[in-house]
């Protein structure tokens, strides 16, 4: 038997896992009374914050996000938090300015954020770079990140290439992040195999578990020498969230990669998730079997069920098999851009439009426009000049890097707070979602102040 190596877990329940499953309504309150058993279990980290977390706790669950952060550290003790972080895009859908972006890293980190895996949906790495750089400069973890998709430009050369461009710019590790659920275990041995040999830094990956495939994809990474694969308690688990944890850990059990975790442990986790998602039954969109239309259109199970609420609108529910198809020659179109925020939302939605006005590129959404404009940052192949033409004219693309062009932001946020603002996290939510978080702080402090006034305790943690 050779070398023992475990293989560890980052638990990605809390952030993902509800993501994925429950439209990403999971409260804090149903977080907090499990912390400390999932502190125990020995964690290489839990995700839970960031990606579409930040926006949907004050737009639909009326809680500040920063105080999720807080109050999360607060009962952790021993295990490392980690964030999503959409690069240029923050935690939103756009481009902001690196003044927002360099705050909002500083206040993350304040407020306990350890480990920040950083991503952007066009694996274009110039919006990668002041990311790492301000995650770097707060002395935490910068996680770099190459998304997977499946493309004539993205072959394995394509990963090597870019796995060393991110090398060195002194990330602490990377990921390959399988949003889509459609890593087979081949590609996936094979790159994480070569990262390992050849970048010498530890390897983490992320899969969703849509088709069917992930976790013969962590199998496989395990052989190569994956460090962390990323997993959510049974019950928060499958379908469009990770693989689970107890089922993984079962898995590797007496081979070189065991994970070495208690079981029993995870299972009382478990059973708390499975009694806590019951809660948001209205939400749960877990299917009973595997996705495999991701495997023939390479499109997420998160926009199919987009698609249908868009052609229900228009009464063209009939059309779906036409927008599916039409799906993979817009992406082509636009030059083989992964699928993920926002870059899925771009591509969806003028396929959508392609078919609901039964012409192509009649109509162009705004989104497009702008990624044509170069906006979003650099296509991974030449987009089609034809298509180009249709949707901007004879407008010349940008060259730069698009955050280059976004004068500061946060002055105006700041203005546009101060009457209601209660520590400066409240700044960066404002320059962020301008459109929900100023209604949110001012709900708040009309609260706050609607409780003083009746001689009630206010907001006990
Ligand atoms: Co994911």
């Amino acid at each position: 038997m050779g070398e023992t190596r475990k293989v560890k877990i980052t638990d990605t329940t809390m952030r993902d896992g509800h993501q994925s499953l429950l439209a990403t309504r999971m409260r804090t309150e149903h977080m907090l009374p499990i912390l400390e058993k999932v502190d125990q279990v020995g964690f290489q980290s839990i995700e839970m914050w960031g990606g579409a977390t930040f926006d949907t706790c004050m737009r639909f669950l009326n809680e500040d996000p920063w105080e999720r952060l807080r109050a999360i550290r607060y009962h952790m003790k021993n295990t490392k938090l980690q964030m999503l972080l959409r690069a240029q895009n923050v935690v939103g859908y756009k481009h902001y300015a690196d003044d927002v972006l360099e705050e909002f890293v500083k206040r993350a980190v304040d407020n306990g954020m350890d480990i920040f895996r950083i991503f952007d949906a066009l694996n274009d790495i110039r919006n990668m770079e002041k990311s790492i750089e301000y995650v770097k400069r707060e002395g935490a973890h910068a996680q770099a990140t190459v998304v997977y998709t499946i493309s004539p430009v993205h072959d394995y050369d394509f990963y090597m290439r870019t796995g060393k461009e991110l090398m060195e710019l002194g990330v602490d590790s990377i990921c390959l992040k399988d949003m889509a659920g459609i890593l087979a275990p081949k590609p996936a041995y094979d790159i994480v195999k070569g990262w390992k040999e050849n970048l010498g830094i530890m390897v983490q990956l992320h899969c969703h578990y849509s088709s069917g495939m992930a976790a013969m994809a962590y199998l496989k990474a395990a052989e190569a020498g994956v460090d962390v694969i990323d997993c959510a308690i049974s019950s928060m688990s499958s379908q469009s969230s990770q693989p689970s944890i107890e089922s993984m850990v079962c898995a590797l059990q007496d081979t070189p990669y065991d994970t070495g975790l208690d079981i029993g442990l995870l299972s009382e986790i478990a059973d708390y998730f499975k009694e806590v998602r019951t809660n948001y039954t209205e939400f749960d969109n877990a299917s009973c079997s595997p996705d495999t239309n991701v495997l023939i259109y390479q499109i997420p199970g998160g926009m199919i069920s987009n698609f249908i609420n868009q052609l229900k609108e228009q009464n063209a529910l009939d059309k779906l098999p036409e927008v599916l198809a039409e799906v993979p020659r817009v992406r082509e179109d636009f030059g083989f851009p992964p699928l993920v925020t926002p870059t899925s939302q771009i591509v969806g939605s003028q396929a959508a439009f392609n078919v609901i006005f039964g012409q192509r590129y009649a109509m162009a959404t705004n989104e497009s426009k702008m990624y044509m404009r170069g906006y979003y940052g650099r296509p991974p192949a030449s987009v089609n000049e034809e298509v180009r033409k249709k949707i901007i004219g004879d407008e010349e693309p940008i060259e730069c890097r698009p955050a280059d062009l976004i004068e500061p932001e946060l002055p105006s946020a700041k203005e546009t707070c101060e009457s209601y603002m209660e520590k400066p996290e409240d700044i960066v939510s404002v320059a962020l979602f301008p459109q929900v978080a100023p209604q949110f702080l001012e709900d708040r402090m009309a609260n706050k102040l609607e409780q003083a006034n009746e001689g009630s305790d206010v907001n006990p943690i």
